[in-house]
């Protein structure tokens, strides 16, 4: 899979993309992550991609020109499955968003920044709003990071246990049960006996017990749903 990143800080996006599981995921050639700075495609002699609102409103917006002539770049070269738009009114990103997405061949993730962007980008261009939660930050980097860490962990082959994606939590709507490695007491703070028994079916049940119980108590909701 492909996810393209426009920013216009991606020096922000550095670190991230060259240490984390994107970083295995793109050795072992199971994703490709390219960031783009959206300074590149102004036409602006200094280089600026946002001017001040019409209605005389607070803040910056980010201009259409140089986020629609690097889309354009971008669609001139390959398909895109979806054109996502980084905004916290936008759909909340979840397990089944990020299980979705990592079907999908190649991503856009557009990444906001000051005020928002010019509105006609949304109306005309992105195919998904995509918000990580209730609450604001400045940009919209460290959502795609977000993004693009919990979909490419996703990919088959991108985490060494081919198992562990699945049993996440949030993966079958429950909490993950506690996990514990040795010593199996450490100042008197003892494993489970259960996990040392052995015993493949107990094991199961312990875990799918504590799962349940983990959720009723911290994610009520989660059950509900
Ligand atoms: N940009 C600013 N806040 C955001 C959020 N909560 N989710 C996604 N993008 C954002």
């Amino acid at each position: 899979m492909r996810i393209d990143i426009i920013t216009v800080v991606p020096e922000m996006l550095d670190g991230f993309l060259n240490t984390s599981i994107l970083a295995r995921a793109q050795k072992k050639g199971l994703a490709e992550i390219h960031v783009h700075n959206l300074r590149d495609y102004t036409t602006d002699k200094h280089r600026r991609v946002d001017d001040y609102p019409y209605g005389g409103f607070a803040g910056m917006v980010m201009q259409c020109q140089p986020i629609d002539d690097c889309i354009a770049a971008l669609k001139a070269e390959r398909n895109y499955d979806e054109i996502i738009f980084t905004t916290p009114d936008g759909e909340q990103f979840d397990q089944p968003m990020a299980n979705e997405l990592s079907l999908k061949g190649n991503l856009i993730i557009l990444c906001g920044h000051y005020k928002g962007i010019d509105y006609r980008i949304r109306e005309h261009l992105i195919t998904k709003e995509v918000s990580i939660g209730d609450f604001v930050l400045t940009g919209g980097e460290l959502a795609a990071a977000c993004m693009s860490d919990a979909i490419v962990r996703l990919l088959p082959g991108a985490i060494g246990d081919e198992q562990s994606a699945l049993s996440d939590s949030f993966q079958d709507h429950l909490l993950a049960a506690p996990v514990y490695t040795r010593p199996a007491d450490y100042k008197g703070w003892r494993v489970p006996d259960v996990l040392l028994s052995g015993h493949d079916a107990k094991i199961h049940e312990w875990e799918m017990a504590q799962s349940l119980e983990r959720t009723k108590r911290l994610r009520p909701d989660l059950l509900e749903r």
